[in-house]
């Protein structure tokens, strides 16, 4: 079954903080994608599959790995650790996946995430103390704060080490001034950096490509792509709850410039909510539950960092941020994620409004909410509507209400099978 024109191109993206089960959405929609490209953010996303009962974390590679006749792209937006890279593409050929250049390639255009972005992200944290983001620690703030400043490393330098190390000795002398004297720490070389580098230059090598250039041929030709978002639209530079958001703009705007398509190509826009809240690192939280429900929550949901294994902080929907989280990304089609985990959880609220001053930044001052029946069917063997106890179908039609969308898939289980697709769109994957 083909999907609807429409749809030719689109871009999957997070409503909350990060966390809402893109990755299953990714690798149900690349089915029938031919390219699927990163645009943002680094290996500080973690996305978890499920696939034939086995789990598999990804962290750079696109979701869509894992089907066959997609090419994955890792776009000139994103940041990359290529030690990371080189793990995880080893780690996926020894589960048995083949991944050669047509498969898969880079964007010689995007930056490098060196051992001293990684150090620096270390550093600042600790300095911080109380007053941390909650980073990943992955260097993901360093690395975006060199490319704005003009003396990134580009992952295209790692094809001419001689140019890798004049790009590195660029910011080398001031990332040791830093090191030494603000924060007593070891200083590097840039003999340890070529050396560091220098395995992975290699292995990497033949997926280094012009990912623009393939882009617009791929446009030519008609072919599909899909443009997979991390971490979440409060996490974003600009929309997020600042300062504690990611250094990249993760909203759905992004996929134009993070990979050099245009604008007017990005057709369709999903948006992924999860059926509650939660958050990963500091910052507000307005729906946050007490400690004994959180727990609760937590553990029914498995609600552990894909990436640091931090524990997340959990809370109740909270349906007017995702509501201006549907603007910010212009997003035609929504998903809503986790829904069995609310089986069993007695009487559910959901945040309709908060009680903000004029003046004050928006969503402060306290979520009011609204309380729902719940239900304690197990609900992860639904696979259409009419299936849904009638409170869950209730649920869903509320927070469509509110948010002004209509959830056009129902995710209630990991597994690529466990969805209940109500919009073509979805219905027209193979599953
Ligand atoms: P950074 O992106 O490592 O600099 O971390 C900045 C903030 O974004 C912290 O609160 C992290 O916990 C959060 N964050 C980064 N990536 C993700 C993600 O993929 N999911 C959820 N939170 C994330």
């Amino acid at each position: 079954m083909s999907t609807p024109d429409a749809a030719r191109n689109t871009v999957v993206v997070g409503l909350q903080w990060g966390d809402e089960g893109k990755g299953k959405v990714v690798d149900l929609l690349a089915a029938h994608a031919r390219h699927v490209v990163r645009f943002q953010g680094g290996n500080n996303a973690g996305h978890t599959l499920v696939v034939d009962g086995e789990t598999v974390i990804l962290h750079l590679i696109p979701s869509g790995i894992l089907q066959p006749n997609t090419t994955c792209i890792i776009g000139n937006g994103v940041v990359v650790d290529p030690e990371v890279l080189v793990g995880e593409l080893d780690a996926l050929e020894a589960r048995g996946y083949s991944i050669g250049p047509d498969d898969f390639l880079i964007s010689a255009d995007a930056h490098l995430v060196l051992p001293i972005h990684r150090s620096l992200d270390d550093l600042r944290e600790h300095a911080l103390g109380g007053a941390k983001i909650g980073t990943t620690k992955k260097g993901i703030g360093p690395a975006y704060e060199d490319k704005v400043a003009r003396r990134g490393v580009r992952v295209g330098a790692l094809l001419d080490l001689e140019r890798f190390r004049r790009h590195i000795q660029a910011t080398l002398a001031e990332k040791n001034r830093i090191f030494a004297e603000w924060y007593q720490a070891p200083t590097v070389t840039d003999d340890d950096l070529v050396a560091w580098a220098q395995p992975f230059a290699e292995r990497l090598a033949p997926f280094i490509r012009d990912a623009v250039s393939h882009l617009h041929e791929a446009q030519d030709q008609g072919e599909r792509i899909l443009f997979e978002g991390a971490q979440g639209t409060y996490l974003d530079v600009d929309h997020g709850t600042y300062p504690f958001v990611t250094s990249s703009n993760t909203v759905a705007g992004n996929a134009a410039a993070g990979t050099g398509v245009g604008p007017k190509d990005l057709h369709t826009v999903v948006g992924i909510a999860k059926a509650y809240a939660t958050r990963v690192g500091s910052g507000p939280f307005p729906t946050r539950l007490d400690s004994v429900e959180e727990e609760a929550l937590r553990a029914k949901g498995g609600e552990f960092g894909a990436t640091t294994g931090r524990p997340r902080s959990c809370g109740w929907f909270d349906a007017p941020m995702v509501k201006h989280a549907i603007r910010l990304n212009g997003v035609t089609h929504l998903t809503l994620t986790k829904l069995d985990i609310l089986s069993g959880l007695g009487r559910l609220k959901i945040a309709t409004s908060h009680n903000t001053q004029p003046g004050e930044e928006r969503f402060t001052g306290g979520p009011i909410y609204e309380e729902w029946e719940g239900w304690s069917q197990d609900i992860s063997a639904c696979r259409n509507w009419e299936e849904l106890p009638k409170q869950a179908k209730a649920y869903v039609e509320r927070i469509e209400n509110l948010v002004g969308v209509r959830a056009g898939l129902i995710s209630v289980g990991p597994g690529r099978e466990q969805v209940i697709p109500r919009d073509p769109l979805f219905r027209a994957q193979a599953y």
